[in-house]
């Protein structure tokens, strides 16, 4: 007998979200919808990413189309449809971009009761030359006090974040998404537009063998980080670590969680609270990281226990597996 060529009965994101759903008595739907849109986003995201329809962009001058206007830059572009998708979508009230300055409240019509931080497109400095770049989320519900202002609530620690995810613009596009039990990943099928459960329930190993720093800043870091890739590099046993730096944080944490190993970005003489920003890119990898067996600080403590205080504060972060985060931690502590 010829086995089928399609799968007629396969798990897709939307499926997969719209069962979870139905696993709570109380839910109304809302976040089906929500997530829906922001894979909406991250499929136009991905096509652009892709290049898709470029010639219909370009004129022959080069970067002008035929309007004679600017094409769009991919971060404003993926900024500009992340928004309007969430705002159509019924279900939030409050937005946070690293694209925005001040946090976007939307208008009553249109509101729901989900506060979304997102990063619209990470790894702003691969976009030119066709490395991997990446989207980042994090959803919380809006607090009960109706008097919260629009930044206010946003300001929410971690542990209190309903689902995360993040969107891989690499060899295949995936969605990897924790609604708060585990972590499953979604690779999107061009064929069908639609993301197909390819990992169910990524676990991350408890120790790898690659670390992921930007070694380049070596002279602005502490003693205690210094020593600890040091100890990678040189070990008293056994071999020394690979080092992996991509440059995008979404690309730089996905391999973590499927190699295992640890991804860092401590502070630095001129910026004690790092470069990574807590709300959009931490909190939200953290939380996935966390869901996938690993763990996630800021070198003092976990990086889901921060009450944030502004919308854009930045973190140090260490993130990856048990033992490598632990290693590290004992660094930090001598
Ligand atoms: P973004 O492109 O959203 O501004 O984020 C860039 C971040 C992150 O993706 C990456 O981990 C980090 O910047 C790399 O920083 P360095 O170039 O300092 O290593
Ligand atoms: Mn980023
Ligand atoms: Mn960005
Ligand atoms: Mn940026």
């Amino acid at each position: 007998t010829s086995k089928s060529v399609m799968d007629s009965d396969c798990m897709t994101l939307t499926r997969f979200v719209l069962a979870e759903q139905r696993k709570a008595p109380t839910a109304t739907g809302d976040l089906t919808q929500l997530l829906n849109s922001i894979q909406t986003a991250v499929k136009a995201v991905s096509s652009a990413v892709r290049k898709a329809g470029i010639a219909n962009m370009y004129g022959i001058a080069g970067n002008i189309n035929i309007q004679g206007e600017e094409v769009k830059k991919l971060d404003v572009l993926s900024n500009e449809l992340f928004i309007n998708m969430l705002t159509s979508s019924f279900t939030t009230c409050v937005l946070v971009s690293e694209e925005n300055q001040h946090a976007i409240e939307v208008e009553t019509e249109k509101s729901g009761k989900y506060v979304v931080c997102f990063d619209p497109l990470d790894g702003s400095s691969n976009i030119d030359c066709l490395v991997s770049v990446g989207s980042i989320f994090g959803i919380y519900k809006r607090p009960e006090q109706s008097a919260e202002s629009t930044t206010r609530a946003a300001l929410q620690p971690g542990r209190d974040l309903i689902a995360a995810g993040y969107a891989l613009y690499g060899s295949a596009t995936m969605i990897v998404l924790s609604l708060g039990h585990g972590v499953n990943g979604f690779t999107y099928d061009p064929a069908i537009g639609e993301f197909i459960l390819t990992e169910k329930n990524m676990r991350m190993p408890d120790r790898g063998n690659i670390y992921s720093i930007n070694e380049g800043n070596e002279s602005t870091w502490d003693q205690s980080i210094r020593e600890y890739v040091r100890s990678k590099k040189y070990p008293a046993t056994g071999k020394p670590y690979s080092a992996r730096y991509v440059g995008s944080m979404v690309a730089d944490v996905h391999r973590t969680i499927k190699y295992g190993g640890i991804f860092l970005y401590p502070a630095s003489k001129s910026s004690p609270n790092g470069k990574l920003r807590l709300l959009y890119e931490c909190v939200p990898m953290a939380f996935i990281v966390r869901e996938a067996g690993g763990l996630a600080t800021n070198g003092k403590i976990d990086i889901l226990d921060v009450v944030p205080e502004s919308i854009h504060q930045r973190s140090p972060i260490f993130l990856g597996s048990k033992d490598d985060v632990n290693d590290v931690m004992a660094f930090i502590g001598k």
